[in-house]
């Protein structure tokens, strides 16, 4: 684990590095425009970044829905995975939906993304919903959730 982390609000000149790490990281990555657009546009959205040394290595965006806190998108650059940053992203997010008082935290991952869904499991996410057909390309999805109970809060 990389204790030298620090992970912080995206600010906008990160972006270009958030959409990088997203390009590497996925098959069917967001256009940038949507990107763009999400962390301008929408209030109900917000982006952190994982930066070592002041380098943006990972981010994880999420979207505020009512009492439900919806991780939609973590990813780590391909040079510094296993290393702990997507662990500590996902903390991140779970601390601030307790601080915020959500009650659920929750994601979808592809069926085949196994080692996303170890992390999530990892960190007490299980699987709530199959979703037939989820991804542009016909794959299906898995819908995982961590419920914050008021001791985890404590
Ligand atoms: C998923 C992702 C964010 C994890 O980031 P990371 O920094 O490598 O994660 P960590 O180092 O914290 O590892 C966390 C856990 O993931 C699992 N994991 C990580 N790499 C793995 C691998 N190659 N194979 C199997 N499990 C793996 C392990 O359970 C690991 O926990 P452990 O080290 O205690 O065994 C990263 O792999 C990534 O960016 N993938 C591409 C984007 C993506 O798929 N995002 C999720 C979309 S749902």
């Amino acid at each position: 684990m990389i204790s030298e982390i620090e992970i912080v609000k995206a600010k906008i000149n990160d972006v270009k590095k958030i959409i990088e790490i997203e390009e590497l990281s996925y098959n069917d990555p967001w256009p940038r425009e949507i990107f763009m657009v999400d962390y301008l546009f929408n209030a109900s959205s917000d982006y952190f970044v994982a930066k070592l040394h002041g380098k943006v290595i990972g981010f994880i965006g999420v979207w505020y829905e009512g009492k439900k806190l919806h991780i939609i998108n973590v990813a780590v650059h391909p040079n510094e995975r296993g290393k702990g940053i997507g662990t500590s992203l996902l903390l991140f997010a779970i601390s601030l939906a307790k601080e915020l008082g959500y009650e659920v935290v929750y994601l979808e991952a592809r069926k085949s993304n196994i080692s996303a869904q170890k992390l999530y499991k990892k960190l007490g996410f299980i699987e709530v919903e199959e979703l037939k057909g989820y991804y542009q390309d016909g794959e299906d999805g898995i819908r995982m959730e961590l419920k914050i109970t008021k001791e985890e809060g404590n």
